[in-house]
C-alpha cells in the first residue's frame, strides 16, 4: 500500500508535493524527474520555482520526463505540453533545455516516436522521481481505463471524459487532441519513487478506487497499490471517499509523515 499523506487543503498538498522533489534534488543534485501536465500540478510547480529560489537550488544537473504530449501538436503550439511545461517550470529554473525530454507530438511517425522515448528513458538511467496526477477515471498519464497494466510509451485514444476534462485548456474554437503519446503503466512503474498528486471533490471517485479497490485497468492508478515506494498525496476533499481516511489520519497526523519510535 502507498503511503497516503492527506492535507487540510489543496495548497499544503501540492507544497508538501514540491517539497518532496526539492528533498530529492538537494540529496541527488543529477536526479532524474518524472514531471506532468494538468491543473493540479500548477501550483507545484509555482512553489518548486519560489522555494529552490529561496534555496539557491540549482537545476542544472537534472534532467526531466514529461508523462506524455498531445499527437498532432508540434512543440510551439500554445496548448503542446512542450510549451506548457516551458511557460510554468522550465522557463522559470536553470534546467538545461536539452535535458528536458517530451515525446513529440508532431513526429512523422508517432509509433517509432514512442519506441525512441521509452529506449531513451532507459537508456539514461531511468527515473528517480516520477510525479503523477489522477484523472477522473483513474487514468496516469494518459493511460485510460482498459490499458495493459504491462504497458510501454505507445499511442493512446484519449477517453470523452479527458477530452470534455481538457477542453477548459483550449480556445472555443480549437479542437482538443483526440490521441496522446504516453508512457505505459510498466514505464511508470519502474520510477523508483512516484508521488500521485489528487486535490479537490472530482477526484474523490478515483482516489477511492485507486487506493481501496481492486487493482484492475478499469481503475489504472491501483497498480501504484503493487509499487514499493509510492506516495499519495490529497487534501481533504479528494479523500473524502476514503473508508479508511480515520487510519491514514492516525499514521499521518495532517498529512505528516511520523515515523515509530520506541
Ligand atoms: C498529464 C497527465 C494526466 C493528468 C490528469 C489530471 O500529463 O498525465 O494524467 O495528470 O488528467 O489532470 P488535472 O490535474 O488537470 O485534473
Amino acid at each position: 500500500m502507498a503511503t497516503i499523506l492527506i492535507h487540510h487543503d489543496a495548497v499544503s498538498a501540492a507544497s508538501a508535493t514540491a517539497k518532496r522533489l526539492l528533498d530529492l534534488l538537494v540529496s541527488k543534485p543529477d536526479a532524474s524527474l518524472g514531471l506532468a501536465t494538468g491543473g493540479t500540478m500548477e501550483q507545484v510547480y509555482a512553489q518548486l520555482i519560489e522555494r529552490a529560489r529561496g534555496m539557491n537550488l540549482s537545476f542544472a544537473g537534472v534532467k526531466s520526463f514529461n508523462l506524455d504530449e498531445y499527437i498532432g501538436l508540434n512543440a510551439d503550439h500554445p496548448q503542446s505540453y512542450r510549451t506548457t511545461m516551458s511557460k510554468l517550470l522550465f522557463d522559470h529554473i536553470d534546467i538545461k533545455p536539452e535535458n528536458t525530454h517530451l515525446p513529440r507530438g508532431d513526429a512523422s511517425d508517432p509509433a517509432e516516436e514512442a519506441k525512441r522515448y521509452e529506449a531513451m528513458i532507459a537508456e539514461l538511467g531511468g527515473i528517480d522521481l516520477q510525479l503523477l496526477g489522477i484523472g477522473l477515471n483513474g487514468h496516469i498519464g494518459f493511460n485510460e481505463p482498459s490499458s495493459s497494466l504491462g504497458s510501454r510509451t505507445r499511442i493512446k485514444k484519449l477517453a470523452r471524459s479527458t477530452m470534455a476534462a481538457n477542453r477548459r485548456f483550449f480556445k472555443p474554437d480549437e479542437t482538443v487532441p483526440t490521441h496522446a503519446l504516453t508512457m505505459g503503466i510498466a514505464t511508470i512503474m519502474q520510477a523508483r519513487k512516484i508521488i500521485l498528486l489528487a486535490t479537490g471533490a472530482s477526484k474523490a471517485d478515483a482516489v477511492a478506487k485507486a487506493l481501496e479497490g481492486p487493482v484492475s485497468t478499469s481503475c489504472p492508478a491501483s497498480i501504484l497499490q503493487f509499487h514499493p515506494d509510492a506516495t499519495v498525496i490529497v487534501d481533504e476533499d479528494a479523500a473524502s471517499k476514503l473508508e479508511l481516511r480515520d487510519f491514514y489520519e492516525s499514521i499521518h497526523p495532517g498529512g505528516e509523515e511520523v515515523y515509530f519510535v520506541k
